[in-house]
């Protein structure tokens, strides 16, 4: 049985480790504090293409902005509308998610399916789909997410205060994927330590991991992990084999990064958002029905990841624009989900607003494989806290918190109160 009690949980490492502020973050850019917005803007209307990369674009001329993908060599080109954003992300034809040309092969490609393309991304990916779909919210809120979301309350109700960026929205999602991987409190902080550094020292996540990992084999349990222990896909050649230690480790490391980080940073920026627009927030406490479309619109409104990347593979235009062979396209999902084309009044955070897609969870063929997982988590966690802390509001007296850093965006706080 895993511990998932939260005293388990160093709060000195996690403010540590959930910091955008902090050293880690820095070199991705996580200290920018300016409103990207407007430059943003700028950018779609003179452009929507340009050559160059979003970070220097909008002003900001700190480190790489993906640990072990910069590819200074290569020619760069970032995109800020919707429509050209959306046709990159469904055109895989023309653009892979690995660099494409000889000599740039990325290694992860062969197992981290976030690298993969065609047939081979179709194939792992169904492995894990069935998990990750709709009707298993509920799977994951009654193993994980709401014992977690309630344990983190019991454990600052009383003070009247907290910070919940830190005691609430870090705990949350690393609990939950972690428990889904066997993995207890206790070994989650160093999990998460591994996933932060650089995704490249993955000693003391193979230590955790790899046990477990030969535990399921023997004995599969009702969790994620004994369903990538127990998987079986058909190689090129028609042949089935299980999944070796290193293609689980690649799923396991993605999941365990992507299933922790994104969704911290995006809690914190709903809630900050609720809390500092009080009459939604009234609206969301009075008809929980509206809880919903208001987290998808603060994805909208502010996505924690504004960027992704594709690899041209061969010579091709993007409006008007030359790209050659093996050009890196930035997509800046931030700006295209900001798009007057797409959307009215789109500056304005309105949850009543038309449903539609949006690009804070991607799109095409990559589309956030844990997007209705992380949507449960965010609808548990503002939920919970509506219901049994009723006076809930900002800090007045604390610094004004805001959303920062650059291309992993959250708030810098969210001080609240609730007496
Ligand atoms: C609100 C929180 C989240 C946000 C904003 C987010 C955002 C994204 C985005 C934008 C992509 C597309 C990347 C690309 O096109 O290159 C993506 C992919 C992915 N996400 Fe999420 N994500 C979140 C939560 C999660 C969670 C909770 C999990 C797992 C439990 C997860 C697992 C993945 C995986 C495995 C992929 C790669 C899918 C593929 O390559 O087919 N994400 N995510």
């Amino acid at each position: 049985m895993v511990t998932r009690d939260a005293s388990a949980l160093d709060p000195r490492r996690i403010r540590e480790l959930f910091d955008l502020r902090s050293e880690v973050y820095a070199a991705r850019g996580g200290a920018f504090e300016g409103d990207i917005y407007p430059e943003f803007h700028r950018l779609r209307e003179t452009g929507p293409v340009h050559p160059g990369i979003v970070g220097p674009l909008v002003g900001f001329h700190g480190d790489a902005f993906f640990p072990g993908l910069p590819y200074p060599e290569l020619p760069h080109f970032s995109v800020f509308d919707y429509a050209t954003c959306q046709a990159v992300l469904r055109d895989t034809e023309t653009f892979a998610s690995a660099p494409a040309i000889p000599g740039f092969e990325n290694e992860r490609s062969e197992t981290v399916l976030l690298f993969m393309d065609g047939a081979r991304h179709r194939r792992y990916r169904a492995l894990v789909q069935p998990s990750f779909v709709p009707k298993q919210a509920g799977w994951w809120i009654d193993r994980w997410i709401s014992s977690t979301v309630h344990m983190l309350i019991d454990t600052f109700e009383a003070a009247g205060r907290a910070d919940l960026n830190v005691e609430f929205c870090a705990a949350i999602p690393l609990l939950t994927i972690c428990g889904s991987f066997g993995v207890g409190a206790a070994d989650a902080l160093r999990i998460k330590a591994a996933a932060t550094s650089d995704g490249r020292s993955p000693d003391a996540f193979v230590d955790i991991v790899m046990p477990i990992v030969a535990a399921r084999r023997r004995d599969p349990q009702d969790d994620l992990i004994s369903v990538l222990a127990q998987a079986e896909i058909t190689d090129e050649d028609g042949e089935r084999h299980t999944l070796t230690d290193e293609e689980i480790l690649g799923f396991a490391f993605l999941l365990l990064t992507a299933g922790s980080g994104s969704t911290w940073k995006q809690m914190g920026i709903t809630l900050l958002t609720l809390l500092t627009h009080p009459t939604w927030l009234e609206a969301v406490r009075a008809d929980r029905a509206l809880l919903r479309p208001a987290i998808d619109e603060a994805i909208r409104w502010t996505p924690t990841d504004p960027m992704f990347s594709r690899f041209a593979r061969v010579d091709t235009t993007l409006r008007e624009v030359a790209i050659p062979a093996g050009s890196v396209v930035h997509l800046c999902f931030g700006a295209a989900n900001r798009d007057p084309a797409r959307w009215e009044r789109p500056d304005e955070f309105d949850p009543t607003r038309p449903a539609g897609p949006h690009l804070g969870f991607g799109g095409g063929p990559h589309i956030c494989l844990g997007m209705h997982v992380a949507r449960a988590e965010i609808h548990t966690a503002v939920s919970a806290l509506l219901d049994r802390l009723p006076g809930l509001r900002l800090d007045s007296h604390a610094e004004t918190p805001r959303v920062i850093g650059m291309y992993e965006r959250g708030p810098s706080a969210v001080p609240v109160v609730w007496r």
